[in-house]
């Protein structure tokens, strides 16, 4: 298990090189907050009305399940507000993955619907402190959200090739290798 946690942990390094995410986006960010902060209702709003209008998203949720799930991206959103940790943040973001593994929410969900979240954000950023400094903001914003996608998907990937070896008992590098061997044939499929 310490082999996940181990690549986990490549991952929080690989997101902060792509991303350039750092401390001082987050300094700003609590900078911030007491205007960022008020924005949490109308953008975890347009993130659940965009997954609940697409019949592949809308059907990841139990009945009655919206309200649980709006309060907890709002803790989640308050939360990038009050990091002085970066590294212990993002290997808080774990958890994420693992809950979006448990319930089929595959990554490409969450890539395409963040972008409303970002957005959002962007508009209002710029809209409160004006183009310069409102840049900065979202800037700052978009490489925190950028370095989280980043880590569901790790976390999605390691934990199901994780759990299928474990449950099959095929090596991880062997079930590369023979996702290789499939793959002339899926191209066929695919690109036909
Ligand atoms: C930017 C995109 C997203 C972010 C930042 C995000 C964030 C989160 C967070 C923080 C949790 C709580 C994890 C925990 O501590 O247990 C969570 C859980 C969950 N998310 Fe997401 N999420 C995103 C996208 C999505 C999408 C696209 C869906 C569905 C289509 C979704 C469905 C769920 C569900 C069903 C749970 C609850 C899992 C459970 O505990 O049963 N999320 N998400």
């Amino acid at each position: 298990m310490y082999l996940v946690r181990r690549d986990f942990e490549k991952g929080i390094e690989t997101v902060q090189a792509l991303t350039g995410l750092s401390q001082a986006d987050f300094d700003l960010l609590s900078e911030v907050a007491p205007q960022a902060t008020q924005w949490a209702d109308e953008l975890v709003q347009i993130f659940y009305d965009t997954l609940f209008a697409h019949y592949r998203t809308a059907a990841v949720f139990h009945t009655a399940e919206r309200k649980e799930r709006e309060d907890t991206l709002i803790k989640w959103y308050l939360s990038l507000f009050e990091v002085t940790d970066t590294y212990a943040f993002l290997g808080n973001q774990a958890r994420i993955g693992l809950a979006h593994v448990r319930r089929d929410v595959h990554n490409q969900f969450m890539i395409s619907v963040a972008n409303k979240i970002r957005m959002c954000f962007f508009k209002k950023a710029v809209a409160t402190y004006g183009p310069e400094r409102g840049l900065e903001v979202a800037y700052a914003f978009g490489r925190v959200l950028d370095a989280v996608i980043g880590l569901t998907a790790e976390g999605y990937e390691l934990l199901t090739r994780r759990a299928l070896s474990n449950s099959t008992g095929v090596k991880p590098f062997l079930l590369d290798h023979y996702i290789h061997l499939s793959l002339d044939a899926l191209e066929r499929d695919l690109l036909s």
